[in-house]
């Protein structure tokens, strides 16, 4: 039992709290799921980006699917080896591609022919050969919320089968690039196995082919996207999952590389908001809290169910509220009509599930600091991204008023 109450005494709100030994948890799961096929487990980073977050992942033996040179960096400060760094996105800067290829990465996975032409340029204007892996948008529903749908031709991911196979071509024709891997990443939070076998199988086709024209690659990059509970969910299992995916293998000498995010850190996440007021417009009844939509934006922008825990003395009737933040934007709420007691100022709100894609979205709009980070292991708290202060805020702009 986590005692949120304490931590909210001794840390303030709103406040992120992360399990580290659930995240163990869900990694050797994960991991243990591959178990008899070479595999590599590629954190993705930007689901929670703290650097003690990274390191938990690293000291695991974890890698990083990293989607900016930013979390490149991140991955090398917490101590991610280059040979387990992965580059993604559809858009990297020639700046970053370079600093890549000079960090001597695992792979670079590029996302189109454009893309790939700046890779080769800038490989050889380094004098040196880039690792590349090639993002095939296999045209499959995933099923999920349309923001985080990502495997179908309308979204701006990945290449086509053909321009793929041209680009493998091209790449293994060039002394700059060196084709190493296949990736595909058809969406988030998937709850349905079929459009995840049905990619693979896609993709472990097109492996096939190349291998016919004698072009081998090694790495099968099958991106994150593994689904969890937020309220009533059905989800996969990684058993399952593994197994769907190394069915699509059989006579394939290949590492599998597994890009999770959210699956190992959603429902390890807590954040806490303390109650500032209730108030009341016409029938409509709002908890307003201290905690807004730049501290975890999820409801606000796919409006995303989050549990909600409270931590009260009040005894009394559930009614439906909607908890909103201090934000003045009317699509600042945590929940709508979610049934709750009568609260008191200072009751405690636990947000469930806000390990992945929580405080990392999170922005200082309306001049709000980001919350501060704790990290729990083996029953000990402590502090891993102090609370910005004003002086944080302004740091960038006050030197320069004239
Ligand atoms: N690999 C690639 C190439 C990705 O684009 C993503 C997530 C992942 C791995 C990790 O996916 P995961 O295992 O976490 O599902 N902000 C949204 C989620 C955006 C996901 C973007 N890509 C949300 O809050 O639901």
């Amino acid at each position: 039992m986590i005692n949120f109450k304490e931590l909210a005494n001794e840390h303030k709100t709103p406040l992120y709290i992360y399990d580290l030994d659930y995240m163990t948890k869900q990694y050797g799961d994960l991991k243990d799921a591959f178990k008899g096929r070479k595999s590599i487990m590629a954190y993705a980073v930007k689901s929670n980006s703290n650097l003690s977050i990274v390191k938990h992942f690293a000291d695991l033996g974890s890698g990083a699917d990293c989607v900016s040179i930013g979390e490149v960096r991140r991955a090398f400060l917490a101590g991610v080896p280059a040979y387990k760094i992965i580059f993604s996105g559809v858009g990297k800067s020639d700046d970053e591609i370079r600093e890549a290829i000079e960090k001597d990465i695992l792979y670079i996975n590029v996302e189109s022919e454009a893309e790939l032409g700046r890779v080769e340029l800038i490989a050889k204007e380094l004098n040196s050969t880039s690792r590349i892996s090639i993002r095939v948008n296999p045209n499959i529903d995933p099923q999920t919320h349309p923001y985080i749908s990502t495997g179908l031709h309308d979204n701006k991911f990945g290449v086509e089968l053909d321009t793929a196979k041209r680009m493998y071509i091209r790449a293994n024709n060039s002394q700059y690039l060196d084709p190493v891997g296949i990736h595909f990443h058809i969406g988030s939070q998937l709850t349905e196995l079929k459009p995840i076998y049905e990619s693979a199988e896609i993709v472990a086709d097109l492996v096939r082919s190349l291998s016919n024209i004698k072009i081998e690659l090694k790495f099968f990059d099958i991106g994150g996207g593994l689904g969890v509970k937020y309220d009533d969910e059905i989800t996969i299992a990684p058993y399952d999952y593994a197994q769907a995916i190394l069915g699509t293998l059989k006579g394939l000498d290949l590492t599998v590389i597994c890009e999770p995010g959210r699956f190992l850190t959603a429902n390890a996440g807590y954040f806490l908001t303390k109650v500032l007021y209730e108030k009341q417009n016409g029938a409509k009844r709002f908890v307003v809290v201290d905690g807004a939509m730049n501290d975890l934006l999820r409801p606000s922008l796919y409006n995303a169910y989050h549990k909600i825990e409270v931590i009260t003395d009040s005894e009394s009737e559930l009614s439906k509220a909607d908890v909103v933040g201090p934000v003045c934007e009317s699509g600042d709420f945590f929940a709508k009509d979610y049934q709750l007691p009568v609260l008191e100022h200072n009751d405690l709100l636990v947000v469930h599930s806000a390990g992945a894609y929580g405080f990392g979205m999170g922005s200082n709009y309306n001049t709000r600091g980001r919350s501060a980070e704790v990290a729990l292991e083996d029953g000990k708290a402590r502090l891993i991204r102090k609370r910005e202060n004003f002086e944080d805020l302004i740091a960038l702009e006050k030197d320069l008023l004239v």
